[in-house]
């Protein structure tokens, strides 16, 4: 096995190369070799190399460091810990200078903040984006970056886990100086070689002078995460943390920086959003088709249909920097479409997202036609039109004459079946489903939906296309509603359910809301529109048993016209042009007299229960999924909800978030409610097969 930390000695200037593929996380071996070569090259003691001038650390590979190493935050902390090994390069009586390419992010970061120097590549980003983990930066991050910038910019970047690039950075005085792309080691060692003719003492984060930020900073910006952080431990603490600079000496910061790590590492909370972590890598592996699969490079696509929808999956191509074109036979569509376009990206401007420049730059990706035939040398086609498999397999059929032969041809479709489009062309092994999640632009989940005969390579083509779309990709099979509408429609169906007991909408989006999630059920309906639930449902209509327990509150509503907020009511009602959702009377005399009509006595029904019901049908009709072979695994489930579906990250997802409630409780549980509600709630036989074996869906 080559050496954790590679030890070059260059014109008196010992270069340490952090050596750990794919992305040098700092597992215990390296951490262990950064000691051992700073110890040799530097400290200041007899065994240390007295050829050694200065010491640069960089980075072989890819990337600077891709931080602690994350698979070991689940073991017991093995020493040299992280903060000892920047202690003792912030001790070197010899200047070290970091020298960064590609990332250098969480504890990548924080060595080179212990460093004298940063030099960096002009491709680099710096983050701490430990936050995403349920984590705080746990090895000084939180009491040397705002030393270094300010409390403001450091708390920026330490509560969204954003990058930073290097040209941002410079400026910010995180980085000394941007070198060549290529001459990054060159420039450091000349760097370095400088500094320690000029001599020490060298420059160190730990003896910075903080810049007191105004009075009520830290309130207010806790303040501004009371939404997005409830129910977090992490972005409190990680808040805390920076307030210590103004408040602690700075090794008392340190140790409780560490204190505060320990208990957000700890925690159930960050093994969740470590679970998704690896969950959403894992969801890349596809068995059977290996990493070396060919794949198409997409250089172009287009879209046809340009509603929402459409518009938004433009969007996503354009800010990737794929030229797109959208195709409607609407004129008047199909210009209102994109000035939503022009619209969004001038939107993003005036939210300081973009500059001018970066605006200008995506809107010339995008183009439209009417015209079928401007399609034909596109790499990617993905249909976004009206949810009807006629009018879909007449454009696929349209498209399979137009296209070039190698081009994909997707569906957008959220429910029907992809094979039967399929076979309206002469492809089949190039069509497959890209089932994007509204808004396309912003919502991170990306469906891909395997055909029968959808090839190995349109596959790896369609997953390398959404890791560069900046997508979730995840590979689901082809049944009615995929694997995210299928369990979202048992989901709000129980939703229903509780309805016509006896709860209201606003009871069970709250007790969903606190749960964790982003909306809750009837919320997000009233945001999606509900005639497009309302057309599926008649869909269906033909081949739903007459006996299956059906609920037509949300029928009701639409044929009152109610379809959300769009016209201003749905499940609530909206005050002109607001978003705010207000409880209607309209809505509970509804509500009541279903219930009449189904004979129910309402009753009080308890947060406990909203959640019980609503949460374990998802793991059941989860646990069908999986034994149907239709989702790879458990956690690319996970991925699908709390990618898609606003499923609390920090739960982890219905299948992890199950498997810690453990699968007898969860079994138990939906046996008391088949009992009294019947079938409905019986559970899954791969659900009953593990909770008889004490094991969990992680097994499977
Ligand atoms: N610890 C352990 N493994 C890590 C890791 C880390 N910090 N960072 C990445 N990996 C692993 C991934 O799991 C993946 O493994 P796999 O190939 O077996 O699936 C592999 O390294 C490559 O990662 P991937 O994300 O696919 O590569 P990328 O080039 O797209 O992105 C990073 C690289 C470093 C930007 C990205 O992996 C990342 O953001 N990592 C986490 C950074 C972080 O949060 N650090 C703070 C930890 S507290």
């Amino acid at each position: 096995m080559s050496d954790p930390v590679e030890y070059e000695i260059r014109g008196g200037v010992a270069v340490l190369t952090l050596n750990n593929p794919p992305v040098n996380a700092l597992s215990s071996s390296l951490r262990r070799g950064i000691i051992d070569a700073i110890d040799r090259a530097a400290i200041d003691r007899a065994a240390a190399d007295p050829d050694v001038r200065a010491v640069v650390l960089s980075g072989r590979g890819r990337c600077f460091c891709g931080g602690a190493d994350i698979r070991e935050f689940g073991e017991t902390p093995v020493p040299p810990s992280l903060p000892e090994v920047i202690a003792r390069i912030e001790a070197s009586a010899k200047p070290v200078v970091a020298a960064l390419h590609g990332v250098a992010f969480g504890g990548g970061f924080e060595l080179p903040l212990g460093c004298h120097y940063r030099l960096s590549a002009p491709s680099a980003r710096v983050a701490l984006p430990e936050v995403t983990l349920g984590l705080i930066p746990g090895a000084g991050g939180t009491q040397r970056l705002p030393r270094l910038i300010g409390a403001e910019h450091a708390l920026g970047m330490i509560l969204s886990g954003e990058p930073v690039d290097a040209e941002t950075a410079c400026k910010l005085g995180i980085l000394d100086a941007v070198t060549d792309e290529g001459g990054l080691v060159d420039a450091a060692i000349a760097f370095a070689l400088d500094r320690a003719s000029e001599g020490g003492p060298y420059p160190t984060a730990r003896g910075s002078v903080p810049t007191e930020p105004e009075n009520g900073f830290f309130e207010g910006e806790r303040k501004k995460i009371e939404r997005r952080a409830r129910g977090l431990i992490a972005p409190w603490h990680c808040i805390d943390s920076v307030e210590n600079v103004f408040r602690l000496p700075f090794d008392e910061g340190l140790a409780t920086e560490r204190e505060l790590f320990m208990e957000c590492r700890g925690s159930e909370q960050s093994a969740a959003q470590r679970h998704i972590f690896f969950a959403e890598r894992e969801a890349q592996k596809i068995p059977g088709i290996p990493r070396d699969t060919p794949v198409q490079f997409i250089e172009t696509a287009a879209v046809i249909g340009c509603g929402t929808m459409g518009t938004g999956i433009a969007m996503v191509f354009a800010e990737a920097g794929i030229p797109v074109r959208i195709l409607d036979k609407d004129s008047g569509v199909l210009d209102k479409g994109l000035q939503r376009i022009q619209q969004t990206f001038a939107g993003a401007v005036q939210k300081g997202k973009i500059t001018e420049a970066e605006k200008d730059t995506r809107w010339a990706m995008v183009s439209g036609t009417a015209d079928m035939d401007d399609l034909k040398d596109a790499d990617i086609v993905i249909e976004a039109a009206f949810e009807d498999m006629a009018v879909k397999r007449e454009i696929f059929a349209a498209l399979d004459a137009v296209c070039k032969s190698g081009a994909i041809l997707a569906t957008n479709t959220s429910t029907l079946d992809v094979d039967e489009i399929a076979a309206a062309t002469n492809r089949a092994d190039r069509v497959i489903g890209t089932h994007f999640f509204s808004p396309a632009n912003i919502m991170r989940l990306m469906e891909n939906v395997r055909g029968a005969k959808t090839s190995p390579s349109t596959i790896a083509t369609v997953m390398a296309l959404a890791r560069r779309l900046g997508k979730a990709g995840v590979l689901v099979g082809n049944c009615d509603g995929f694997v995210g509408n299928r369990m979202y429609h048992h989901y709000t169906r129980q939703a229903s359910f509780l309805l016509e007991e006896g709860a209201l909408p606003g009871q069970v989006d709250t007790a969903i809301y606190d749960f964790g999630f982003a909306m809750g059920p009837f919320a997000v309906g009233d945001v999606a529109g509900l005639d497009v639930s309302w057309r599926i449902r008649q869909r269906r209509a033909e081949t739903r048993p007459p006996d299956e327990r059906y609920s037509a509150i949300a029928d009701r509503l639409c044929e009152l016209g109610r379809f959300g907020q769009k016209t201003g009511a749905g499940w609530y009602r909206y005050d002109n042009g607001s978003r705010t959702p207000i409880a209607d009377p309209v809505v509970e005399d509804v509500i009541r007299s279903v219930s009449e009509e189904l004979g129910f006595q309402r009753r009080d029904i308890g947060d406990d229960e909203i959640l019980q019901r609503c949460l374990y049908t998802l793991v059941n009709e989860g646990a069908k999924i999986l034994d149907e072979g239709m989702a790879l695994r458990a956690s690319d489930i996970d991925v699908i909800w709390t990618s898609g579906y606003g499923f609390p990250k920090h739960r982890g997802g219905p299948m992890f978030y199950a498997d810690r409630v453990g699968l007898k409780t969860v079994y138990d549980a939906l046996c008391c409610l088949a009992d009294i509600h019947g079938d409905l709630f019986a559970p899954a036989g791969l659900l009953e097969k593990l909770a008889r074996q004490g094991k969990g869906f992680e097994n499977v």
